[in-house]
């Protein structure tokens, strides 16, 4: 089967269809590569050829980037500095071909697919909004390695360039053509049409010489090597504050392009390549690049066996509850899924409030130009709201969020089963009460679900589904889905206290209170783990949570798990002076105008801490990861997940465990499951039985045995 195919039209253009057989999307492996290269060379040579222009067979793709299963198998960093040879000179076989080449782009075009257009003549994309472009590959370890370190820059100016590559963002076509990284944009239906004529046109007139540069402004400051300069300082301080200087890829990828700047493009070419072999084979791309498959994966994985289970398509939503999860998940749900949402409380004004907050959602899309303002106004007119439940009947799913206590929640399902259409699905959003508690005594328990979200919904990127034990194949596989079409990544998880999220959090937080209560300041706690790669320290993330949120959460685990989860000391006391966190502008740390600014000299005085200013901080780090790896490892061994896959992107999605560590469980296989016992008896051995090793640990240890295969 052949990935290329072309035909030659009235006007002498050949038109290329890309169309890797038996792939959703096209990525370019060697054959792929060796197949173009053959098709560029048959071209040339026939005369009747005037100009060519490049196009996708797939549906809502162009190139998703070279075949990133290539770089599993690279063994050494000359390896991988070969493949970048192969693929920049493949590029530069395209830029240097004869005839003008058009590329007409539709979906996303991605790494290698930017990388090759950017090479071409003239780009004409669609401007339905699943057409983006980007270099994404910082976001697996690696650096543009086809080229586009070098050709980007010289394309839209150094300032856009290392934006995009830097960050490995994608954006729009309307971007793209602002930014001159695209020629013209036109709707998908005259889109070959209008690439046809510009390559007549191109190869009437000759290819003008490439602009330089996007806009204006930037395009002049660049310009100079002073200028340059400016922007490459920029550029690193931005990188440093986002990642702490701990992924290599966008620290090289910025000396690669100074270097392509200063230097040239010969000089730019080879230490692109030099730099993607040796990023291609480092640990962090490894992590990155499984990270990528597991998501990809997961995309997949409906929670039950294939073939077990009919999902029912959600196209009308009930939500009951419309405070502040209810509103998320019902503005998520109109500005994510496109679909009706029927917004349900017990009094008209928390409905009224409760749409206002929904509505927020979706003209964040609008601000953000993710859609247009008639495309705002129609999805605005999909939420609805009222007090009475009649309005459910023709919901195939509805999400619960009220207050978190039993008997109201069991109150909803006994009063929404009435109405309920037959085959309806049931989910409870709670974070703390058993699913199977909630389903006793339903007409369908079959039909009874949870699906634990995270605060705010819109941004997190995680959602937990907990099947009760009567929950039925259909019910799991519909809220599954439907928690993609949120765009959500999804795992489904055992109904046991905690989940998996909160479960493995629950010690990590504990012990922050209690090295707090050592007297360990507040912002000290926080650093130490931020420099372990987590997004915020465990303080911030309890602002953030909610402490009474934290606390009630607290309870339930101790309940369940006993002493190694004894909440810590005198958090609960915040509560009492209305310090919630975030939401109510004080809890730990202060507020100013809703940021965070410095711990709360306050809060210290209500815990009863007297911050000390040497603190010991050796084993905050220490303490804090090892609680969550034990827990982890616990909590696997039960069950609780059904893979260390699903664990690992649970702890990465839900609590920002650091992506380039891999995981806990992954973190506990590198480290290799005798050393982490080791660590934990010593930390038991000074702090207390609760660092106890997992009994699947301590078996692991003596057999040599690893979470993944
Ligand atoms: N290489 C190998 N496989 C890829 C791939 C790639 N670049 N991109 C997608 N795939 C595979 C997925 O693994 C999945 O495989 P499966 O069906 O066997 O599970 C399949 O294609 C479909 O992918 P998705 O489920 O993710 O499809 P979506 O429609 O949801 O998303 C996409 C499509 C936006 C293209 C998304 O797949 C994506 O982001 N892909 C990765 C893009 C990327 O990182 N490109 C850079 C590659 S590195 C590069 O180009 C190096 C160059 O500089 C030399």
């Amino acid at each position: 089967m052949t990935a290329i195919t072309h035909t030659i039209g009235p006007l002498g253009i050949a038109v290329i269809t890309l169309d890797v057989p038996g792939e959703p999307v096209n990525s370019f492996g060697a054959s792929a590569i060796h197949e173009f290269d053959a098709m560029l060379s048959t071209l040339a040579a026939d005369a009747s050829v005037r100009a060519v222009v490049l196009i996708s067979g797939k549906q809502d793709n162009f190139v998703a980037g070279a075949d990133i299963n290539q770089f599993v198998a690279l063994e050494t960093a000359e390896e991988g500095e070969a493949l970048s040879r192969a693929g920049q000179e493949f590029v530069g076989r395209v830029e240097r071909f004869p005839k003008p080449i058009v590329v007409a782009i539709h979906g996303s075009c991605l790494g290698l697919g930017t990388e090759l257009s950017i090479a071409c003549a003239y780009r004409v994309a669609s401007d339905h909004p699943k057409t983006a472009f980007g270099l994404p590959e910082v976001q697996l370890g690696i650096l543009p390695g086809a080229g586009g370190c070098n050709r980007l820059p010289r394309l839209i100016g150094a300032r856009a360039a290392l934006d995009l590559i830097l960050t490995g963002k994608t954006e729009r076509a309307a971007k793209a053509l602002k930014l001159g990284l695209v020629d013209e944009v036109v709707p998908q239906a005259i889109l070959l049409e209008t690439a046809i004529k510009a390559a007549d046109w191109l190869a009437r007139e000759g290819v003008p010489k490439r602009r330089r540069g996007g806009g204006v402004p930037a395009a002049l400051l660049d310009g100079n090597p002073f200028g340059r300069r400016l922007v490459y300082r920029g550029a690193r301080a931005a990188v440093m504050k986002k990642t702490r200087g701990q992924y290599p890829a966008p620290l090289r990828a910025l000396d690669v392009v100074r270097t392509g700047l200063e230097e040239g493009m010969v000089a730019g070419l080879r230490a692109e390549a030099r730099g993607f072999g040796e990023l291609a084979v480092s640990p962090v791309s490894r992590e990155l690049v499984r990270i990528f498959f597991a998501t990809t994966a997961l995309k997949k994985d409906d929670g039950v066996a294939p073939g077990t289970a009919k999902p029912v398509k959600v196209t009308r939503l009930g939500v009951v509850g419309s405070g502040f999860m209810g509103s998320g998940v019902a503005g998520t749900a109109v500005a994510t899924a496109k679909i009706d949402v029927r917004l349900k409380d017990t009094e008209l004004a928390r409905i009224g409030k409760g749409l206002k907050a929904a509505l927020e959602i979706v003209r964040g899309q609008l601000t953000r130009k993710r859609i247009t303002k008639p495309e705002y106004e129609r999805l605005a007119a999909l939420l609805s709201g009222g007090v009475d439940s009649a309005a459910f009947t023709r919901c195939q799913l509805v999400i619960e969020a009220v207050f978190e206590d039993l008997d109201v929640k069991r109150g909803v399902l006994a009063d929404l089963e009435a109405v309920l259409p037959a085959g309806a699905v049931f989910a409870s959003n709670t974070s703390t009460i058993p699913i199977g508690r909630i389903a006793e005594g339903a007409r369908h328990p079959e039909r009874v679900i949870g699906m634990h979200f995270f605060s705010p919904v819109e941004k997190m990127p995680l959602v937990e589904v907990i099947p009760a034990a009567a929950t039925g194949a259909d019910a799991i596989a519909t809220t599954v889905r439907f928690g993609r079409a949120l765009g959500k990544t999804v795992i489904v998880v055992a109904d046991r206290p905690g989940f998996w999220v909160n479960r493995i959090l629950s010690p990590y937080l504990i012990e922050a209170g209690l090295i707090l209560s050592e007297g360990v300041p507040i912002d000290v706690v926080d650093r130490a783990l931020v420099a372990f790669g987590f997004p915020v320290g465990p303080f911030a993330l309890l602002d953030e949570v909610g402490v009474d949120v934290a606390v009630k959460g607290g309870k339930v685990m101790h309940e369940a798990f006993g002493e190694r989860m004894t909440p810590a000391p005198a958090i609960e006391r915040l509560l009492a002076d209305g310090r919630l966190g975030k939401k109510a502008g004080k809890g730990l740390y202060l507020y100013h105008e809703g940021h965070k600014t410095d711990p709360d000299p306050k809060a210290y005085e209500i815990l009863g801490v007297k911050p000390l200013a040497a603190a010991p901080t050796g084993d905050v780090e220490r303490r804090l990861v090892y609680a969550m790896l034990n827990e982890a490892a616990r909590a696997m061994a039960e069950g609780v997940v059904r893979s260390p896959r699903d664990g690992d992107i649970g702890a990465i999605f839900g609590i920002g465990f650091p992506p380039f560590r891999g995981g806990p469980l992954r973190r506990i296989d590198s480290l290799g499951a005798a050393q982490v016992v080791e660590t934990l008896d010593e930390l038991a051995g000074r702090y207390g039985p609760r660092f106890e090793p997992a009994p699947v640990l301590r078996e692991m240890g003596g057999s040599g045995g690893r979470f993944y295969e």
